[in-house]
């Protein structure tokens, strides 16, 4: 599969205007490095029939890691990663950071050869990979987080030079399979990382607070925090599913001179808020350092001849 004509089968897909349910359909997925984020998205997928397991091949140095995907989720396994990219119509790299530069060059992409390409490596810009691949390929960044893994996942995409709007949205039903997806410049993707990227740790936090607080108050451990987490998870679906701003739903459950509205004031007295933005803050601000880092540490390794670039997150 792969090619049609001159163009990619992305392409194909993309000028016979399919709708985005059966887009999927009529692609194979390689996935570069099957670890728990590409775990995610093939139980999403096959969970959700957005593919079949026929469309999806992983790859992995670890030979437990493949056993566990043929043998969970059927899909086509390897440790051939070049392979992988020659057979697929859409490449997505997930293995770590430190690894990306010396697994891209090692993917051999022939010239002609133009899967869309769909990297979730954290502080890697689209630039770095851009010149690691042979020739221009259309490449879609991606920021993902943990939650993916229970399909409550939150993902930003950016495309890189030449990627089309039909391609977004095929990267776009790759993530939906696990959750929900904004498309963004490339320029946000550290303000994300810092935000649902890190968020999940946040929310754990306060979770692991709020169960506290309870047991501070006497109730036994496991009842505190199956309402503290069912209490988060809630709330939150209220605001995404109401629409409504977060302000004017907690106005309307705390009542004059009630108990909500005294715990709140608690919140305020310790700057639960401001807290909570300098944590994004400051997250944001450390994947822009960790994303130059790395970005010298490519060119040092450029110039030095090094395939492998140093860890960088
Ligand atoms: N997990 C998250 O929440 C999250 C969120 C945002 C972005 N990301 C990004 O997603 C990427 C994957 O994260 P992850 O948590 O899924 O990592 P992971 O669980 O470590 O998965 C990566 C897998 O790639 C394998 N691998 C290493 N070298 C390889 C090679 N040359 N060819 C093929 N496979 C290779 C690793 O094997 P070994 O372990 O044996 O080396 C591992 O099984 C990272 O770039 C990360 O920055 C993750």
């Amino acid at each position: 599969m792969g090619q049609i004509g001159d163009g990619s089968l992305v392409e194909w897909v993309i000028r016979t205007r399919y709708t985005r349910a059966v887009m999927l359909k009529n692609l194979n997925i390689a996935i570069i490095g099957a670890g728990n984020i590409a775990e995610a998205l093939v139980s999403g997928l096959l969970k959700k029939r957005v593919v079949q397991p026929s469309q999806i091949f992983a790859t992995d140095v670890s030979e437990s890691r493949l056993k566990h995907f043929k043998t969970q989720y059927g899909v086509r396994v390897g440790s051939d990663n070049a392979q992988a990219a020659k057979w697929c119509d859409i490449l997505i790299l997930a293995v770590k950071p430190q690894v990306i530069d010396e697994v891209v060059v090692g993917l051999k992409l022939p010239a002609r050869s133009n899967p869309l390409v769909l990297s979730v490596a954290a502080g890697v810009p689209i630039e770095r990979i851009q010149s690691k691949l042979r020739s221009t390929k259309h490449i879609i960044r991606v920021m993902p987080n943990t939650p993916s893994i229970v399909l409550e996942g939150a993902t930003a995409l950016a495309g890189g030079p030449g990627v089309s709007s039909q391609e977004l949205e095929i990267g776009k039903s790759i993530f939906e399979a696990v959750g929900k997806v904004v498309v963004v410049e490339e320029t946000h993707i550290d303000t994300i990382t810092g935000l649902s990227g890190g968020g999940p740790a946040y929310v754990y936090v306060f979770i692991e607070a709020l169960a506290d607080g309870g047991v501070k108050m006497g109730l036994p451990r496991e009842v505190a925090q199956l309402l503290a987490a069912q209490t988060v998870l809630g709330a939150a679906k209220m605001v995404l599913e109401s629409g409504e701003h977060p302000g004017a739903l907690k106005d309307r459950v705390a009542s004059p001179g009630g108990t909500t509205i005294a715990g709140l004031h608690s919140l305020e007295e310790g700057k639960l808020r401001g807290t909570v933005i300098n944590a994004v803050q400051s997250a944001t601000l450390r994947s822009r350092k960790l994303g130059k880092l790395g970005q010298s540490r490519h060119i040092a390794s450029r110039k030095n001849g090094v395939g492998r670039a140093k860890r960088a997150t």
